[in-house]
């Protein structure tokens, strides 16, 4: 039997893996490292097999309510909700915060009577845990200004295709420890890897964030190291890592930022400096010119269009643990997407 073979048969016994406790993804840290792993594992055998798990939510509804504009993240849940069978609603939540107009309770009960499960992207991540605290039925963080758990999953998935085991992974990012970099180092904690982050000073990743890493990091032997010079950062990576210095509901900023983080962008000289193999990761959307040039993420090493189309199949992997789908045709091999 080979791996693959090995893996699909595991997932024929879906719905959750023993041990899937989490009832909602608010924050990486809502999942053992466990179930990271389970995570993964789950997601390449859903990019393997997308045929096998095609009315594995049918009868499933999805909605999301989204108070920041978006392309992957509101795409990848569609499209991959109706891979699965299920269907998804969106609500263009940009003109006002979601609990404007009641009171956040009595959304959480209304939807719980209509849906199975409910994504969220919000500026306050607090909104996002009270709505995982009072509805009955799963709910996801689609972005909050302290985390980005579905993109940090699919980027180490990503980072996993490509190399492999991910405790040998080295991850460098740098630039602003915003919501991206936090989801980053719980996951690699969580994986047991190694990353280093490099940002300005007064930009560094929220304290908390850090401290909970590095206690995961205790029971995983994963490596995390802060640092300020963002050279020291990439020094033999395997992977560069940036994010906009400017996030969504920040565009204020953008002008004191440009001039504080004109050190950090990753430009063909600083990604000279990682690993021959190097690879460039970006969550997008880009700034170009900003914190990275033309010529690095449109360069051989750019793994940025992988990183987007692995956003769906992680987030069909979340779905499915969530809920509870399982395979419809475990014996079938030859589906395409
Ligand atoms: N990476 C990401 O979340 O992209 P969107 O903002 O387009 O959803
Ligand atoms: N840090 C960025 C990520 C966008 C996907 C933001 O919050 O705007």
């Amino acid at each position: 039997m080979n791996s693959t073979t090995l893996r699909v048969s595991q997932a024929s016994s879906l719905p959750r893996p023993k041990g899937f406790l989490s009832h909602d993804l608010v924050s990486i840290r809502d999942l053992a490292p466990r179930e990271v792993e389970a995570v993964l594992e789950l997601t390449a055998v859903v990019k393997a097999r997308p045929g096998n798990f095609r009315a594995a939510l049918a009868g499933k509804q999805l909605v999301m309510f989204f108070e920041k504009p978006s392309l992957r993240t509101r795409l990848t849940f569609e499209s991959g909700m109706a891979s699965l069978g299920g269907v998804s609603f969106f609500v263009d939540q940009t003109h006002s915060r979601l609990d404007a107009r009641e009171k956040l309770s009595d959304i959480a009960h209304n939807l719980e009577r209509w849906v199975n499960v409910i994504v969220l992207r919000t500026f306050s991540h607090v909104t996002v845990e009270q709505m995982a605290e009072c509805a009955g039925i799963p709910v996801i963080n689609a972005l909050s200004e302290l985390e980005h758990p579905c993109q940090a999953l699919a980027d180490y998935f990503t980072l996993q295709e490509k190399f492999g085991d991910l405790k040998n992974v080295r991850l460098a990012y740098v630039g602003d420890g915003n919501n991206v970099a936090h989801s980053l180092v719980l996951a690699c904690a969580s994986l047991g890897s190694s990353i280093r982050i490099a940002t300005p000073a007064g930009y560094g990743p929220d304290a908390h964030i850090v401290a909970d890493a590095r206690e995961i990091a205790r029971e995983t032997g994963a490596n995390i190291e802060l640092l300020r010079d963002p050279h020291e950062a990439v020094q033999g990576a395997d992977a560069v890592y940036t994010d906009t210095w400017v996030s969504m509901g920040h565009e204020h900023e953008s002008e004191q930022r440009a001039g504080i983080f004109a050190d950090y962008q990753v430009n063909e000289a600083l990604m000279a400096e990682a690993a021959a193999h190097a690879l460039f990761l970006h969550c997008l959307p880009a700034c170009r010119g900003k914190e990275v040039t033309d010529a690095v993420i449109d360069s051989q090493q750019s793994a940025v269009f992988d990183q987007a189309e692995n956003r769906m199949h992680v987030q069909k992997a979340i779905l499915l643990l969530l809920l509870g789908g399982g395979m419809t045709h475990p014996a079938r091999r030859s589906d395409h997407a």
